[in-house]
């Protein structure tokens, strides 16, 4: 299959590229190159005659309809977004830009697309989203596909709203969509704003690792590679116009979590041990929502996907990644706002 995947210079879109290249798709990675983008996270494919790249960004038509054009792909991918809820805090119009009106642009050009090629049933829209749209839960339940939209943030609210708009295409123009919902990734290749390498990061360094409010937050974790491994499937077996909750059965709150990242630390760099005492609390996100978890009881049932590693298991994978990888992130953490606190309202 060709698979147009866009945002696939970021954390989820590579894994999504190197994962489909390693199973012998042809992928073009459609990609605007934002703060948030790293070209190394795909030069393990960069020299496979599988793999293409357009520098274009998805608010731009024309770029959208020359690319379908010239790759005539099987299937779209749609990962591109602004995807930090701190960044969404402190300027949201970056947020309405990409998310919404560029999910628009793309919904546009892939129905002209789609229907200069005589509307195949084959051809598909897969739009990848996140959890946050079903807004906060309190101690227990989970969100299922049918949990009505409740979202809280600018980042959540512009997601939604792409969500509803991939929907629209697919009842008013019968576009064949799939969508996904998923739970907070971390792994390889995670930029370095996000909580999982900030508290690596912080820890390596003996700086304070920031925690907001009291850490109680619970998110459930799932592991990019997993992620991937979902996403294609969901792409290749998933029903037309429906929608998948993707989670890593792997619900913890966030100060636990961190307190295991600073074992799995005190383990592989004993010198810094213990790396608890650098947990600081610090103010919290406005409107931090207090808890997500995923019902994965469709994609489970319906496509025999569930996630392969605990979360003990991926943090010990993505804590020797990060120490392997030096070079990469230290590159990145001279990137605007990086290392700062965000979204604070102040
Ligand atoms: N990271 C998570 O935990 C998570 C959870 C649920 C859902 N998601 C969703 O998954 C998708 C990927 O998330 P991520 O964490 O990999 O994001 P990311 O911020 O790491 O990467 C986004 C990529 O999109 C590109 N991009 C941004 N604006 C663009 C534009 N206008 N045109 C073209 N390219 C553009 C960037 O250059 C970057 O390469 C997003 O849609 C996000 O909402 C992420």
């Amino acid at each position: 299959m060709k698979i147009l995947v866009t945002g696939g210079t970021g954390f989820i879109g590579s894994a999504v590229v190197r994962l489909a290249v390693a199973r012998g798709h042809a992928v073009v990675n459609l990609d605007a190159l934002t703060y948030a983008a790293c070209e190394a996270n795909v030069a393990s494919v960069a020299e496979s005659p599988l793999y293409a790249f357009e520098h274009a960004d998805i608010r731009d038509r024309a770029a959208l309809d020359r690319i379908l054009a010239a790759h005539a792909p099987d299937a779209v991918m749609h990962l591109a977004a602004e995807s930090h809820v701190d960044r969404s805090i402190d300027g949201p119009g970056a947020f309405i830009e990409t998310n919404v009106t560029g999910t628009y642009t793309l919904l546009e050009a892939a129905r002209s697309y789609w229907t200069r090629a005589g509307r195949p049933d084959a051809f598909r829209v897969h739009h990848v989203s996140t959890d946050e749209v079903f807004g906060s839960l309190g101690a227990t339940g989970a969100f299922a596909e049918t949990t009505p939209y409740e979202p809280r943030s600018p980042y959540s609210a512009s997601k939604a709203a792409s969500d509803h708009l991939v929907r629209a295409w697919h009842e008013t123009y019968g576009l064949p969509v799939v969508l996904s919902n998923c739970s907070n990734n971390y792994g390889p290749f995670h930029f370095p704003e996000k909580l999982v390498p900030v508290v690596i990061l912080n820890a390596l360094a003996g700086r304070p690792i920031p925690v907001y409010g009291a850490g109680e937050n619970v998110r459930d974790w799932l592991y990019v590679e997993d992620h991937a491994d979902a996403l294609l499937l969901v792409l290749e077996r998933g029903r037309t116009g429906r929608s998948y909750n993707i989670g890593g059965e792997n619900e913890a709150r966030n100060i636990d979590l961190v307190r295991t990242i600073c074992a799995i630390l005190d383990d592989r760099r004993p010198g810094g041990a213990p790396h608890d005492r650098l947990i600081t609390l610090v103010e919290d996100r406005p409107g931090h929502d207090l808890r997500y978890a995923i019902d994965p009881s469709r994609i489970r049932a319906e496509l025999g996907w569930r996630p392969s590693v605990t979360l003990r298991e991926g943090l010990e994978r993505t804590v020797q990644w990060f120490l392997d990888n030096e070079p990469w992130w230290r590159a990145l953490q001279s990137r605007e706002g990086v290392g700062r606190r965000l979204g604070t309202t102040a």
